[in-house]
């Protein structure tokens, strides 16, 4: 059952006590006992049980006083990870909840600031920005639950540790209030006010959703007035405001109206604002005594003619679409035949969250949940897959059409010392198509479920302590080709129709990251096959008049040799293709999504309807090989053509990262050599800064894309061992998916070979790109990773100047050469593409022309690690948001302008909100 899942968290089921659907977390206390707090008699209990990471913390005793809330003085703060959730099990799916943190800072950790984000599950909740310490923000969104469970998570954006105080959830079981909350909107709250004299804030137990009331009166131009008697409330009315609430109100002093002033920073998504006005009249009905009042929100008529009831509560609610302005405010006018001024007992305002993303499809939830609180992954935090930015390591999502939540394709749990047998729960992962648990202590024998996973087509579990037999469907599904299996290095495992001896099978020898000695095996496949094509190639060359002379190979190897080293998997971790099978994906070779050096790039979906990008080797195709072209290639690049194919494959095959294109599989067929593709939807960086696509790239974008591209060589150059060198870093070579995230394309090069023809170097030995290549390795062929650095620094000045590295004419020269000469006499925009419009920040720019100066040193070893690079990078985006966050952040604000006004204007600033409001006098 879900509700099992969240193991510890099942203690914690939403009852307590008499506080029905309530939850009260204290967060970063010690111990496992529950208390009582004194002012509301609601039960708290300790975090430990929702969360797995984190420390504990005390507020600094300068920030504690009388009036400081218990669950204030401790918090638990996140140093580590860049998302760490809170999981609230017991949660009913379909029912609407108030979720409220509570953070104060007080200086636990000696300093006084911090800004982070707050989401939601899977979603963006608010912006958190601490500047004070003594400052409790109490952050509350009412909202519909899409699962059992709630996570709410803490996003550390680089602008320090994040950290909470205490989280509460409450259950408003009744569909009639707030009813603009469903499915996919929610409403953040802005600012609740008790109007008119009241001691202290109101809640639980006076109100039964347990919401804040905090008391707001003392201006001018306001009178304070309450009534002794109880206010009534009709039966079905659901918002409950409390009786003590609705017994206070304002009154305008100058009997006419009622003025809420309300600032706003404008976003990039137009805030709407809900808004719910209380109102209930102490003064009794007489026929020459009327109360009547309209309501306009910036001059616009929202209510007309609304008559408070005496002693009974009534409520307005409006919205109202911001659009591009900056203040609103809420006008509470006496109406024309009204002979009392308006009132206001009580007003709420929020702004509409809109929750677009959902969670991962149940099932592969709870597997996953399952599987982090059984090995202790503490690292995997929140939902597995989404956000995309979030995704667990180890695993990668997919979108299913079918069920339309991200689903698990891949688990790679490779290497972390894990024992016991193989987890009943991978059974649940039924979209899963690559599952790698090689070189852990996994023992008992392989369980026959797995055989079940009929998406799987890649199951490792190679050096392991596995006993048993290989169970007969899986070794079927082996043999007919579907699927591959390793099971290597499982000393007590059987081989199939083996007698039961202590089996090896024949890829002991792999490793799961290239070694030498696998690419050593590759090499000599990779000759093998590339003497018995050449064989092929020049026996349909020797028919050709022109053709230029080819070597003949030395001992061609059968055509019976080479299908039964087709048959082996070469080191392969990913799918077989058949020839066939690339035409039915590729629907006959129809859609040509690009070519190159290799060959032709055709758009394929495969039957679950994955997009592919399918890579055919234009030479190796019979028909193709027989249509040989005289001037395009020796039989020297033909067979560094099959080298490179076989480097490429094993090495692409086992290297997942989310900014590297990865491998889905690989043909080898008919004497077709063809690789499947992650299908990257937007094409390349080069076309995208390039007039083609209108250079539409914002600096944002195009940081991001500079930083993402880092990651994804940082980690061939950290992440691999031994480390990979791209040796063809270049804006054709990165490419952006749908929501322009960069990903590199073509790693894993082998040295000999060009990837396109037209741009090759002069030498055979040189590779790369003109204007991209390390102009250390011209000097001194020595490639190391110190080159990739160089051409990502090009890369980094296309990126600002939007220029190519070799000039178009009437410029001419290298992109280095231009960049300095207008460094040294002009002012840093004349260097910046102008199609950025200057949408910049300054300092970024600067920044990031930096980072490009000292990547392209000429001396390698000056050059920083692609680590270092992406730290800088970081840096540079932290400047650029710190310009941009100010405009696009659509929360209210704390501070804020006050409209212009003849009087004197009062303002107030509310402790328990950030939205400025204040009366004026019209
Ligand atoms: C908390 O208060 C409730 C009544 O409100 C009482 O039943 C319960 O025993 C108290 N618990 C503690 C730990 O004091
Ligand atoms: C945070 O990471 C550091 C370094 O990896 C480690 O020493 C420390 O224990 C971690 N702290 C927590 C709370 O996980
Ligand atoms: C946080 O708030 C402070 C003070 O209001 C402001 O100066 C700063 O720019 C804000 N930081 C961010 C990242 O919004
Ligand atoms: C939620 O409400 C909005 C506006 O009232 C509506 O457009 C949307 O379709 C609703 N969503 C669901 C899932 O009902
Ligand atoms: C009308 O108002 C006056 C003074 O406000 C009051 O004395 C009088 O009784 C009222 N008349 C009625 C019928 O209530
Ligand atoms: C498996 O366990 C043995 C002893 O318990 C240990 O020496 C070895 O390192 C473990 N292997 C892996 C891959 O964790
Ligand atoms: C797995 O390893 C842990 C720690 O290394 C050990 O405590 C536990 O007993 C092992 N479990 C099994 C089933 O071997």
């Amino acid at each position: 059952m879900r509700s099992l899942i969240f193991l510890g968290f099942l203690a914690a089921a939403i009852q307590v006590d008499a506080q029905q659907g309530f939850l009260s977390i204290d967060c970063g206390m010690e111990g496992d006992s529950s208390y009582n707090d004194t002012a509301t008699g609601i039960v708290y209990v300790p975090d430990a049980k929702y969360i797995d990471s984190g420390v504990n913390h005390k507020i600094s005793k300068t920030y504690m006083d009388a009036t400081t809330p218990a669950q204030a003085e401790t918090l638990r703060s996140f140093p580590n990870g860049s998302r760490n959730c809170y999981t609230i099990g017991g949660i009913k799916q379909g029912e609407k909840y108030l979720v409220r943190a509570l953070l104060l800072h007080g200086s636990y950790d000696g300093l006084a600031s911090v800004v982070f984000d707050l989401h939601l599950g899977v979603n963006f909740w608010r912006s958190v920005n601490i500047t004070d310490p003594s400052y409790l923000l109490k952050a509350e969104i009412i909202t519909v639950a899409q699962e059992d469970y709630f996570s709410v998570c803490l996003v550390n954006t680089n602008s320090g540790t994040p950290f909470i105080s205490a989280l509460e959830v409450r259950q408003i079981s009744s569909t009639d209030v707030y009813r603009y909350v469903n499915q996919t909107n929610s409403l953040v709250l802005g600012t609740r006010l008790n109007m008119g004299d009241a001691p202290s804030i109101i809640r639980y137990p006076d109100d039964a959703y347990d919401r804040l009331w905090t008391p707001f009166s003392n201006f001018p131009y306001w009178f304070n007035i309450s009534s002794s008697e109880t206010i009534q409330r009709n039966p079905g009315d659901e918002f409950q405001v409390p009786g003590a609430v609705m017994a206070t109100a304002v009154t305008p002093s100058d009997n006419t109206s009622l003025l809420l002033l309300m600032s706003a920073k404008p976003g990039p998504v137009r805030p709407e604002y809900y808004v719910y006005m209380h109102f209930a009249d102490f003064d009794a009905p007489s026929p020459n005594h009327t109360r009547m009042l309209d309501v306009y929100v910036n001059n616009e008529l929202k209510a007309s003619n609304f008559q408070p009831k005496y002693l009974l509560s009534t409520h307005i609610s409006l919205t109202y679409d911001l659009g591009t302005a900056v203040e609103y405010d809420i006008d509470l006018n006496h109406s024309g035949s009204s002979t009392l001024p308006p009132i206001l007992n009580a007003i709420e305002v929020y702004t509409l969250l809109s929750l677009p993303d959902t969670a991962t499809y149940e099932n592969d939830v709870d597997a996953m949940m399952n599987l982090k609180n059984m090995y202790k992954m503490t690292k995997w935090q929140g939902d597995p897959c989404s956000p995309e930015k979030f995704t667990w390591s180890g695993i990668t999502c997919s979108l299913s059409s079918s069920v339309q939540r991200q689903r698990i394709t891949s688990l790679n749990l490779s290497s972390l010392g894990l024992n016991g047998t193989i987890p009943s729960d991978l059974a649940k992962l039924t979209a899963i198509k690559s599952l790698d648990l090689s070189y852990n202590n996994f023992t008992g024998p392989i369980p026959s479920f797995l055989a079940n996973l009929e998406s799987l087509s890649m199951l490792n579990l190679s050096h392991n302590q596995l006993n048993g037999s290989i169970p007969d469907d899986l070794y079927g599904r082996q043999k007919n080709g579907l699927f591959l299996l390793k099971t290597d290095n499982n000393p007590q495992l059987c081989q199939h129709g083996a007698t039961c001896n202590v089996g090896v099978d024949d890829e002991k020898k792999s490793k799961k990251i290239a070694t030498p000695v696998i690419v050593a095996i590759a090499v000599i496949g990779a000759v093998l096959v590339a003497l018995l094509i050449l064989f092929l190639v020049y026996l349909a060359k020797r028919r050709r008049p022109n053709a230029p002379r080819s070597q003949t190979p030395a001992s061609p190897l059968k055509l019976d040799e080479l299908k039964a080293m087709e048959e082996k998997p070469v080191g392969v971790d990913g799918r077989r293709f058949t020839y066939e099978e690339l035409k039915n994906i590729t629907n006959n070779f129809v859609r040509v999504l690009g070519k190159g050096g290799f060959g032709t790039v055709y758009y394929g979906r495969l039957l679950n309807g994955t997009e592919v990008a399918v890579k055919i080797s234009s030479r190796y195709t019979t028909a193709e090989a027989m249509a040989w072209s005289p001037m395009s290639q020796t039989s020297d690049s033909a067979m560094a053509g099959i080298k490179e194919f076989l480097a490429e494959v094993s090495l692409l095959s086992r290297i997942h990262h989310r900014n590297l294109v990865s491998l889905i599989g690989c043909c080898m067929d008919n004497n077709v050599l063809g690789l499947v593709y992650e299908y990257v939807a937007e094409g390349t960086l080069k076309d995208h800064l390039s007039d083609k696509a209108g250079g539409g790239l914002n600096w944002r974008q195009r940081l991001h894309i500079a930083i993402e591209t880092a990651l994804g060589l940082e980690y061939l150059h950290k992440g691999c061992r031994p480390p990979i060198i791209h040796r063809d870093v270049k804006t054709n070579n990165i490419l952006l998916d749908h929501n322009l995230e960069a990903k590199i394309a073509d790693f894993g090069l082998s040295k000999a070979f060009q990837t396109d023809a037209s741009t090759h170097v002069s030498t055979d030995v040189v590779v790369g790109t003109p204007g991209y290549v390390d102009p250390e390795y011209h000097n001194t062929f020595q490639l190391n990773e110190k080159s990739d650095v160089y051409s990502f620094g090009i890369v980094l000045l296309e990126l600002v100047t939007g220029q190519p590295p070799v000039l178009r004419s009437p410029e001419s020269g290298h992109i280095v050469q231009w960049v300095r000469q207008r460094l040294t006499n002009a002012d840093i925009s004349e260097v910046v593409d102008s199609r950025l419009e200057g949408q910049y920040d300054i300092n970024s720019i600067v920044k990031v022309i930096d980072i490009a100066m000292s990547c392209i040193n000429t001396d390698g070893s000056k050059r920083p690690t692609m680590s270092e690079v992406v730290m800088q990078l970081k840096e540079s985006l932290q400047a650029e948001a710190s310009q941009v966050r100010g405009n696009s952040n659509s929360d209210l604000v704390e501070g804020g302008v006050c409209k212009s006004s003849n009087d004197s204007v009062e303002m107030a600033r509310l402790d328990v909100t950030n939205i400025m409001i204040g009366p004026m006098a019209r």
